[in-house]
């Protein structure tokens, strides 16, 4: 008899399930790393690859991502152990869940430190600290901003208790309700921002460097990088959808909720990306100018526009919060893990996660100050000139994840629904019978992802 819950609960409706995988999907990833990755990585054919990803490899995965939470009702290392048992398998599958962990607490370290910046920018643009600076004036606050751990340490402290309290009681409380409010509130100022950019000259530029593909600024770098936002952006191949599957009813569709939650984070990106370039070129500024790109140019917009106060006030309130749901997901897991297998009460494990993602973003408070200088080796791979290995412990932990652990973990999960689980199985579970739409899902997770990510990847690191 298959379980029909998890241990941890169940969401209330099939609707609180789509609300909290867009709540872990729509984030940082959309309004802060969509713009700033797509910035140093020459727009349009960026984002055309980012598309590709999206729909070839993303949407194929999470799909099957969320088939296996359903299938094993429990943390993604416990429900990868008892999968691969059921199945006849190696044991060595769990290595998707462990890998899914050290993932997690990765980017949990460095996003509680970027949604702590989001905070800060609550309290300096409701107190008009914005009010009338030009660039350089905006820049200096930002500047002024990262070059002071104290303070990085202190928002990154302040946002990490906010998750550890919300995970203690469990993800669910709440969440319905925040993320149906978000979502609207979030979409409609953004589409105040889509129509300052309208309404100041540079519109048309920015919409050219965003959408018209220049191929010449295509090379296996840039498309590695596209690959990684398309996973970091769905919250895809760490085991957050995976474990978010696990509390979903057995009745409700899997693939309409994947698309309906690709759907939604694509279109906040999309949209952030359309209201970013546009007040970069305006303000004269340059599209990589990286992980600070937006809190220099939403100042800009905001101290531009009538009743700008309030609408960064709202803006920034509204990061935050999408931040939080996001990093909410990447605790789970971990958390889950520990209350299954170490007997752990549900609050004492949340408290144990938080304070080592705690500990490990100090590493990424100083690389915006103290520790800002790159560190590394040169590494000569038979091409023109050494590659340099390296860089901030910040860049080093978002590069990892995104665009190695993530890719990783996406691609064993299409092996192993595609592959290795009978096709029984996967059609139980997916219960949409055997018509095209299931052949069409199965023919990509099979063969479009895993060649293309394997790729991607020897591509990227010049084999092919
Ligand atoms: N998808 C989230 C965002 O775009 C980040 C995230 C990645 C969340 C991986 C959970 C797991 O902000
Ligand atoms: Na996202």
């Amino acid at each position: 008899m298959r379980k029909e819950t998890s241990i941890h609960g169940q969401w209330s409706s099939k609707l609180a399930f789509v609300l909290a995988a867009t709540g872990s999907a729509v984030g940082l990833g959309n309004i802060w790393r969509f713009p700033y990755i797509t910035g140093e990585n020459g727009g349009g054919a960026f984002v055309l690859v980012y598309l590709m990803c999206i729909l070839l490899i993303g949407l194929p995965v999470m799909i099957g991502e969320i088939l296996l939470g359903r299938r094993g009702r429990q943390s993604p290392i416990n429900t990868m152990t008892s999968l691969s048992h059921e199945e006849g398998l190696s044991r060595a599958w769990s290595l998707i869940g462990w890998l899914g962990v050290a993932a997690a607490f990765m980017i949990l370290s460095f996003y509680s430190v970027i949604a702590g910046w989001s905070l800060s920018y609550v309290f300096r643009t409701a107190g008009g600290a914005f009010t009338g600076l030009d660039v350089d004036g905006v820049r200096g606050v930002f500047e002024g901003l990262v070059s002071d751990p104290e303070r990085l340490l202190a928002w990154h402290t302040v946002f990490m208790v906010m998750n550890v309290l919300v995970v203690a009681r469990g993800v669910r409380s709440g969440l319905e309700q925040a993320v149906k409010f978000l979502m609207p509130a979030l979409l409609g100022l953004l589409l105040v921002l889509v129509i300052y950019a309208v309404s100041i000259g540079h519109f048309a530029e920015g919409m050219r460097f965003l959408f018209a593909p220049d191929f010449s600024k295509i090379n296996g770098e840039v498309v590695l990088m596209a690959m990684g936002q398309a996973f970091f952006t769905l919250s895809l191949g760490m085991g957050a959808i995976m474990i978010y599957g696990s509390y979903l009813s057995s009745r409700a569709s899997i693939m309409r909720t994947s698309a309906t939650v690709v759907s939604a984070d694509t279109l906040v990106a999309v949209l952030a990306g359309v209201a970013i370039f546009p007040i970069v070129f305006a303000s004269g500024l340059q599209p990589d100018e990286g992980p600070g790109l937006i809190f220099v140019t939403l100042p800009m917009a905001f101290s531009g526009m009538p009743g700008g106060v309030i609408f960064g006030t709202l803006f920034f309130i509204l990061l935050v919060m999408a931040a939080w749901t996001s990093s909410i997901s990447l605790m789970e897991p971990a958390v889950a893990w520990l209350v299954e297998n170490r007997d752990m009460e549900r609050v004492k494990a949340s408290v144990l996660v938080g304070l080592v993602a705690w500990v490990l973003g100090i590493g990424t408070v100083l690389s915006f100050n103290l520790w800002s200088s790159p560190i590394g080796f040169h590494l000569d791979l038979g091409g023109e000139e050494p590659v340099f290995i390296g860089g901030t412990i910040f860049s080093m932990m978002d590069y990892l994840t995104s665009n190695v652990l993530l890719p990783l973990g996406g691609l064993f999960i299409a092996l192993f629904v595609g592959w290795r689980m009978t096709r029984r199985s996967v059609q139980d579970e997916l219960g949409v019978g055997t018509g095209l739409l299931f052949r069409g899902w199965y023919a990509v997770l099979r063969f479009v992802a895993p060649v293309g990510i394997l790729l991607v990847f020897l591509n990227a690191v010049n084999l092919i």
